[in-house]
């Protein structure tokens, strides 16, 4: 007997810890979704800022049906070709000497924070283990990233937390020079806070935790897990801000919506691992590599970088014409097309009704805390799909004031 596959399967087959939308897609063509009874979704979220090509774009399907003739897996007792030439890419486009490649974000993020406080151990002391973080973070969802992420919501619950671990408010400069000392290894951050809520670091700030982290000798670590690869109009977005981190993090757009990620250090900062101190199975695997390069080709264009601003304000215009109509909005956040829209202080904890009526009138977009509308969509969607889009959500948006 086969077993018939309906949403209402979900709840009793899977781990009840997502509520995903009554749905289920699939198929997906540049930024259209078809669900299972041939409907169409315009799809403004983009796998949570990871298809950053939209859907089956066909350089990565051709790049990832030739790997899959070729070689799958070999693991880390041998190297392979795509993984190589991906390393240096990545190397020869930023500040970065060495990669570690992983699976998830949260595996390139326990990598940077596991590999910062090696380094400060080895180095100077044993006590140098303080990591800074910020108040609205998120890093993912092992039991170390979700105690430096700055949400209780996520790291409770689960027993004792790694120790030294202190949070202080985001872009704000004094409160991390009170907290700093000789003890501290790193501060962490995204340089915009995707899942907090789409907050921008202010330069001020980030020249400035620059200059503390000089001063006490620790790493400044930027998880550009959502705001990385494209997604604000430069290939990562510390380029925006005229300085460098240690540590890098990268992973959703990287792999254009194959498993990948990487973590980028420097040369004297690598120096201190050896062959056994860390590790994983999949990482660098051959399939996600070869994806990634093709994807990597394509996302580090003057052609999709530039786009990105010029689809931002596409955006932001149809949603001041929704706004003109239905005032739902306070203020754009974020950068490029890691689009927030504040809603007003009326609508606030009600982010996830606006995406909840959104899928019924056939478009998806996504929610970054209870008051903010995110959108992640393909970097190179259409003009005509924002339009089409747009058009949809304002019916949803009026559906919901009028609830
Ligand atoms: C900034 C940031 N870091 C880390 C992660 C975790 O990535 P993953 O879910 O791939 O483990 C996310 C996921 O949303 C993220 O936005």
């Amino acid at each position: 007997m086969t077993t018939k596959i309906t949403r209402e399967l979900f709840d009793k087959v899977i781990l009840p810890v997502y509520a995903p939308a009554q749905f289920i897609p699939v198929k997906g063509q540049g930024s259209r979704v078809w669900d299972q009874h041939g409907e169409d979704y315009i799809d403004f979220a983009g796998g949570i800022a990871v298809n950053a090509l939209g859907h089956c774009h066909p350089r990565l399907v051709k790049a990832l049906q030739e790997q899959s003739e070729k070689l799958w897996h070999v693991s880390n007792v041998f190297t392979n070709e795509p993984a190589l030439t991906l390393a240096q890419k990545l190397i020869d486009n930023t500040f970065a000497d060495r990669v570690f490649f992983a699976n998830s974000g949260a595996e390139a993020n326990e990598a940077a924070f596991k590999l910062a406080r090696y380094y400060a151990t080895e180095k100077y002391s044993p006590y140098k283990t303080k990591i800074i973080s910020f108040y609205q973070s998120f890093h993912g969802r092992t039991f170390f990233t979700v105690s430096v992420g700055g949400q209780a919501k996520y790291s409770d619950g689960f027993g004792p937390k790694p120790a030294d671990i202190v949070h202080v408010p985001f872009n704000n400069l004094d409160a991390v020079k009170a907290i700093i000392d000789d003890h501290t290894c790193a501060v962490v951050l995204e340089p915009v806070q995707g899942e907090g809520g789409l907050t921008s670091a202010t330069p001020e700030f980030l020249h400035g935790v620059r200059e503390l982290c000089d001063q006490y000798k620790a790493l400044l670590i930027f998880d550009e897990v959502q705001c990385g690869m494209g997604r604000t109009g430069s290939l990562f977005t510390y380029q925006q801000y005229g300085i460098t981190p240690d540590i890098l993090t990268s992973a959703k757009a990287l792999g254009g919506g194959f498993p990948i990620s990487a973590m980028l250090t420097t040369n004297e900062i690598a120096s201190v691992m050896h062959p056994g101190v860390h590790g994983t199975t999949y990482g660098g695997n051959p399939l996600a590599c070869a994806v990634g390069c093709e994807a990597f080709d394509i996302i580090n264009s003057p052609e999709v970088l530039e786009g990105v601003q010029q689809r931002r304000a596409i955006f932001i215009e149809k949603l001041e014409e929704i706004n003109d109509q239905f005032k739902v909005f306070r203020e754009y956040r974020g950068k490029g097309l890691l689009l927030g829209a504040e809603l007003q202080p009326q609508f606030h904890d009600k982010a996830r009704d606006f995406l909840n009526v959104a899928t019924e009138f056939k478009v998806m977009i996504l929610n970054a805390g209870t008051n903010v509308l995110r959108f992640t969509p393909s970097l190179i969607i259409s003009e005509n799909e924002i339009q089409e889009g747009m058009m949809r959500f304002a019916k949803a948006v009026e559906k919901v004031v009028n609830a």
